[in-house]
């Protein structure tokens, strides 16, 4: 099974994507993470990267689209995929389909989680990420069991620094203005699928995994 998983920062798509994949055995393939990868490790591409991220914009299509290429050509996308924060550009998303075309593979769903602006930039001030194991939190909203150390891994958590509360405005804006206009692209070739973001972790996982599952 492929799949897309759209929405505004701050939807869901980092959390439900962590337990859709470990319920579907497909690997997870998030942009975003992959970015953070690099940054940290300083390659090129980290620094690259780096000049927009830490600004909330869009890392230009052709460094996106080369990292997407090279990652779905791995044997492990052989039975599956889910993409979490890519295609965000309609330029992005003509590439993608080019490459499956190219690869003999098609997108089954794109989930849309619809959360409301006002929720989006608690969400996102709030969220806390495990230093170790990448595992996602919010002070409100989903606190481990002890402040800032994870559940799973007893590791330290530390806030993105792209989520201030400026960066956030910068994010949301770069979303209405190129991701958004992708529901309509999806729309349009039946594949996309609207989630109620906004209900509890749980539940949207259960309407995703029964979605997915084609029961939906
Ligand atoms: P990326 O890492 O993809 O960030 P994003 O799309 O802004 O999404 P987020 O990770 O912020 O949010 P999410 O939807 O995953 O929410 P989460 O589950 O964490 O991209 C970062 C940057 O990289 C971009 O700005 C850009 O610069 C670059 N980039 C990445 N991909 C790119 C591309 N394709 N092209 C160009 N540039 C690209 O949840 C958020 C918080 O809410 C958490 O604290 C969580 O615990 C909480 N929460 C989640 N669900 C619920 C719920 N149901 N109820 C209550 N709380 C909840
Ligand atoms: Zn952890």
């Amino acid at each position: 099974m492929n799949v897309i998983f759209m929405g505004p920062p701050g939807a869901g798509k980092g959390t439900q994507a962590e337990r859709v994949v470990n319920e579907f055995k497909i690997p997870h393939i998030s942009t975003g993470d992959a970015f953070r990868a690099a940054m940290k490790q300083e390659t090129p591409l980290g620094v690259e990267a780096k000049k927009y991220v830490d600004q909330g914009l869009l890392v230009p299509d052709e460094i996106t689209i080369g990292i997407v290429r090279e990652r779905l050509q791995l044997a492990d996308c052989n039975s599956g995929f889910l993409l979490d924060g890519f295609p965000r550009t309609i330029f992005q998303a003509e590439a993608l389909d080019e490459i499956l075309h190219s690869m003999d593979k098609k997108i089954d769903y794109v989930v849309n989680l619809v959360v409301d602006r006002n929720l989006l930039l608690a969400r996102l001030t709030g969220r806390r990420i495990c230093k170790s194991c990448g595992a996602t939190y919010h002070v409100l909203f989903n606190p481990p069991a002890k402040e800032n150390v994870c559940d799973k891994c007893s590791g330290e958590l530390y806030q993105r620094s792209d989520d201030t509360e400026e960066k956030v405005g910068t994010r949301l804006d770069e979303y209405i203005s190129k991701t958004a206009p992708l529901l309509d692209y999806y729309d349009k070739k039946n594949t996309l699928r609207q989630v109620n973001g906004e209900q509890d972790i749980d539940t949207v996982t259960a309407e995703i995994s029964s979605l997915l599952r084609g029961q939906a």
